[in-house]
């Protein structure tokens, strides 16, 4: 499948993995707009076959395919400027945010696009080339202003060889909550590790951690909470003990994040029909912490 001219909005990180990936399926080199002249002279050295916009206007008015790829805070207005330049031949256009759907492009959709959310459950860091490997074989999340909307995002899913699955609007802020829970709260809670491990000495806290969160993780992708193993479930609450007053001595900074997932893992145990250790409760302060909460 190609397009006459497949547009870009944006140039940061995602705008030019997506770029270099799409480029192939427009007949036209892709047309790409940024606000910084700069970042968008190097977004269209990093995708090659790209020209640049002189205005965002100019997007709606030639391509027939456009992802919009900004700050999220900005894509409200970025559509708004956008929506009285929709050419005759309504183009599909879609936003790469995680936390919207549909609805925030309803200003291009009444001014006759079709128009959908297309979330890459994906991480995107700046190596474009890469990220583009990635985003075959990646899921995407779809939510569609009509099932046109959804058939043409599935189009364009396929052509970066991912997978989709759909989000109703009303759900898309909770589906990204969880995104960013896996993913980037991960990324925090090893660098506490890594710091706690630092202040205990070892010598190269990722390489030590490394197997151990390997195998963690490919057991609770595999097998869910069922792959908990370690004090809290078997309720050694003095162990527990001993990593606090440890934690208060030797790296306070980690103990609030440490008891906070303590107290996480305990509420977890319980709602999976696990009744955790009353010391472990009270050590944590647990059920003080739960009071309140359905
Ligand atoms: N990074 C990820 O892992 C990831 C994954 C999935 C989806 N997303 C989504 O992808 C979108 C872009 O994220 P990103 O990671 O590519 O961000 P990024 O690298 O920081 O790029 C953001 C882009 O938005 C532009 N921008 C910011 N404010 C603007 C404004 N007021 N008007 C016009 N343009 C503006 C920036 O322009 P300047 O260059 O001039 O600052 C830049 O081109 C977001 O919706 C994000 O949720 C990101």
């Amino acid at each position: 499948m190609t397009y006459r001219q497949i547009g870009i909005v944006g140039s940061g990180r995602v705008a030019r993995a997506l770029g270099l990936a799409l480029a192939r399926f427009s007949d036209k080199p892709l047309l790409l707009w940024g606000r910084s002249d700069d970042r968008a002279r190097e977004a269209i050295a990093t995708i090659g076959r790209a020209t640049a916009a002189s205005d965002v206007a100019e997007v709606p008015e030639r391509c027939d395919l456009i992802a919009i790829a900004v700050s999220d805070d900005a894509l409200g207005s970025l559509v708004t400027s956008m929506a009285p330049s929709i050419g005759a031949a309504s183009p599909f256009i879609f936003h790469v945010s995680g936390r919207s759907g549909a609805a925030i492009l309803d200003p291009l959709r009444e001014a006759g696009a079709t128009t959908a959310a297309i979330h890459p459950a994906m991480t995107f860091t700046g190596d474009a080339a890469r990220e583009v490997e990635r985003m075959a074989g990646a899921w995407f999340a779809i939510t569609g202003s009509s099932d046109e909307a959804v058939k043409r995002a599935g189009e364009v899913v396929d052509m970066l060889g991912g997978r989709t699955t759909q989000i109703a609007e009303r759900h898309r802020a909770l589906y990204h909550a969880a995104l960013c829970h896996a993913a980037n709260h991960l990324v925090t809670l090893l660098d506490g590790a890594f710091d706690m491990l630092d202040m205990a000495g070892a010598d190269n806290p990722r390489e030590l951690v490394a197997p151990l969160v390997r195998a963690a993780l490919e057991n609770s992708l595999v097998e869910g909470f069922s792959a908990l193993s370690g004090p809290l479930l078997r309720g050694d609450a003095r162990t527990v003990q001993e990593h606090l007053r440890a934690l208060e001595r030797e790296c306070p900074r980690q103990l609030e994040p440490y008891q906070d997932m303590a107290r996480a893992t305990i509420a977890t145990l319980r709602r999976t029909g696990v009744e955790p250790d009353t010391r472990l409760r009270a050590l944590l302060g647990a059920d003080a912490h739960a009071k309140g909460r359905p």
